[in-house]
This record gives C-alpha cells, sequence and structure tokens, in this order.
C-alpha cells in the first residue's frame, strides 16, 4: 500500500482513533496561529480538515489540498463553507493551485511524507505574498528515532506508512535557501511534559 492508498484506508477513522500527534499538532497550529492576522490560506495535506474550520474561522479564502480521495471527502463532509476550496493534488508537483495570492501556507503532519522537503519550501515561497507566513507542524525528528510514524489499524493488524526524517536543520537550510526567515521555533510536549521528548516540532516562516 502506498501513501495514498494508506490514506485512503485511514480516512474512515482517522478522526476518532486516540492519536496524540493529531491532536498535539493541532492545539499547537491553534496557539501558534492565533498571534498572527491572514486572510488568505493555502492549507497543504488538509486532511479530512482537521484545521480547517478553524482557519477558516480567521480566514476569507481558504484553499486546502490533498492528494487523498477519502481524506478530502471527509473534509468536504464537515466544510459547507463558501469561502473554502479543497483539491485534490499531489503536493510534490508543481502547485498549479494559485500563485502569489496568499497570506498563509499551513503543512501539518504530512512532511514526513514527503522526501524533497526544498521542492515543498521552494513552492511555498511562489504562491505566498512578500510577508506572508508558511507554518510547518511535524512530528519532531527526536520522536521518529524512537520509533514513532504515522501508522493505522487495518483488519489485518497495524500498517505502517512510509516515512522521512527531515531533522531541525533540514528544515531550517530548506527555508533559508528558498527565500524564508525562521521567525518561531517550538517543540511540544504531551501533557506538557518538558521532561519528555518532544512530540511535535512547529516552525513559523516569513517569505523574505
Ligand atoms: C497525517 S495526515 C494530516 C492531515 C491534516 N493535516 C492533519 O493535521 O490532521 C497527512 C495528509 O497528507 C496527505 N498527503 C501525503 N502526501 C501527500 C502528497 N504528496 N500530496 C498531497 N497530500 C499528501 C495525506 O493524504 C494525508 O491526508
Amino acid at each position: 500500500m502506498n501513501v495514498q492508498q494508506a490514506y485512503n484506508s485511514w480516512a474512515e477513522n482517522y478522526d476518532t482513533v486516540i492519536n496524540k500527534t493529531r491532536d498535539v499538532e493541532g492545539k499547537a497550529l491553534r496557539k501558534i496561529l492565533s498571534e498572527i492576522d491572514f486572510k488568505t490560506v493555502l492549507e497543504i495535506g488538509c486532511g479530512t480538515g482537521k484545521n480547517t474550520e478553524w482557519l477558516l474561522g480567521r480566514a476569507k479564502k481558504l484553499i486546502g489540498v490533498d492528494f487523498s480521495s477519502e481524506m478530502l471527502e471527509r473534509a468536504k463532509e464537515k466544510i459547507k463553507n463558501k469561502k473554502a476550496e479543497l483539491i485534490q493534488a499531489d503536493i510534490t508537483k508543481p502547485w498549479n493551485f494559485a500563485k502569489g495570492e496568499f497570506d498563509l501556507v499551513t503543512c501539518c503532519l504530512i512532511l514526513e511524507h514527503i522526501e524533497n522537503i526544498d521542492f515543498v519550501f521552494e513552492q511555498a515561497n511562489s504562491v505566498l505574498k512578500s510577508g506572508g507566513y508558511f507554518y510547518v507542524g511535524e512530528l519532531h525528528p527526536f520522536k521518529q528515532f524512537q520509533g514513532s510514524k504515522a501508522k493505522f489499524e487495518t483488519g489485518s493488524g497495524i500498517f505502517e506508512l512510509d516515512c522521512f526524517v527531515h531533522q531541525v536543520s533540514d528544515f531550517f537550510q530548506a527555508s533559508k535557501v528558498n527565500g524564508f526567515s525562521c521567525v518561531e521555533l517550538k517543540e511540544w510536549f504531551d501533557e506538557g511534559d518538558q521532561t519528555s521528548t518532544p512530540r511535535i516540532l512547529t516552525m513559523l516562516f516569513r517569505k523574505n
């Protein structure tokens, strides 16, 4: 099963199974992005729309993109808002959804499935307005080194998805060579316990 097929299978219970990574990232995004203003949003890998409704509460226009038809279907069931457009596309191909018109691009729990993050930063830069923000919220690489990865229960056992590890310095370097400055970097812990391994890494970049 490739990543796209896996998310098509996972979609049915993605929102309902216990998933600390999904939930901690959702809290982190709300905290970080409540501190900035944006009207237009491109949500990369929107999935079932975990963050979409919250983003729509603050935006005038949102485009959500995902390559899983089943994840998108769940998002469409939830989101009946004329300000939102949900598009099926593969983000490893050029982003022809829109050019140079977004205040904010968000990427949540998707880059672990993308080998070449440099391309993603390049495309994010091309669709953002000058001074626009690029928010990234990912499973922390420390957690990945402890064996955590995207996985779900199937009828015949646990299925683990193909994942890549990106170091914190990989994100920083990809941002730097693609015209961004990192304006915030935070680590998020289970139950706020800072003596444990951080679960989520968030970075807020700004287009130079
Ligand atoms: C773990 S889910 C995260 C969904 C949502 N952002 C969230 O935080 O709940 C990862 C999503 O990325 C999507 N995805 C993975 N690779 C992709 C690609 N190359 N192009 C578009 N979407 C992709 C999957 O279909 C899935 O919906």
